[in-house]
């Protein structure tokens, strides 16, 4: 069995992408330079999985690029009670102002305005200042900045909640002497060494995708 054959059928049993997704996933392919990073189908209905079931009422994104995650994390949203307004929903963070059209348009399409913000900057000036504390944080902008984003989030997840890191396979590259990896690469891997040796957490690295390492707050 071929592993292209497995994934294919996995899809087909998969419920099928939701049309507004399957739009911006459309217009993701057609307008930017680097569509492949992009959630998509499979990864984002995990995310949205992940989502319905923690239902969290805090969640901070660090990469937004066309918003397709972070639609997925809104609908699994707890909701909002009267003590919740401080914060209530996804804060999602994008560094290219270039992607705020398309990120909005989909919002708004989607009706998720209310349930998403939108912050447009470098995630490593931002985070102090948010004051917020997570349920459920996604790292997936800058690999080399993988473990000084999780350092900085850290203090701020609450007991029990989840960090959860993107490209946590980066490509296989991971695999790699450290001699030949390029950046990104050891970015990842100094970020997989460090999770898995933090006696703060229980991890898992879920070799889905390109990697989907999970980190629960003990
Ligand atoms: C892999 S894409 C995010 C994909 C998105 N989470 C999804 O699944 O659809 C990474 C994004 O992180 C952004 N990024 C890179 N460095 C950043 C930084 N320092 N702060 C905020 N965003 C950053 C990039 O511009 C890019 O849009």
């Amino acid at each position: 069995m071929k592993e292209d054959d497995i994934w294919a059928y996995a899809e087909e049993h998969s419920s099928p992408e939701p049309p507004l997704l399957s739009g911006l996933n459309r217009e993701t392919n057609l307008t930017q330079v680097y569509p492949r990073m992009l959630a998509g189908h499979m990864q984002g209905t995990l995310l949205r999985m992940i989502s319905h079931m923690l239902r969290p009422s805090r969640v901070l994104e660090i990469g937004t690029f066309t918003g397709y995650s972070a639609l997925c994390f809104a609908e699994g949203l707890a909701p909002r009670t009267p003590g919740d307004n401080e914060g209530w929903g996804v804060h999602t963070i994008e560094v290219n102002p270039e992607q705020e059209k398309i990120i909005r348009k989909y919002f708004r399409e989607a009706g998720a305005e209310e349930r998403i913000t939108l912050h447009i900057g470098d995630a490593m000036q931002i985070i102090p200042g948010l004051g917020l504390t997570w349920d459920l944080v996604y790292i997936d902008a800058d690999k080399p900045n993988y473990l000084a984003y999780y350092e900085m989030v850290f203090p701020n997840v609450r007991t029990g909640g989840f960090i959860l890191a993107d490209n946590a396979l980066w490509d296989g590259k991971v695999l790699l002497s450290h001699a030949k990896m390029d950046k990104d690469a050891q970015g990842i891997s100094a970020y997989n060494d460090f999770v898995r040796s933090d006696n703060r957490v229980e991890n898992l690295l879920v070799p889905f995708r390109d990697g989907l390492m999970i980190a629960r707050k003990l």
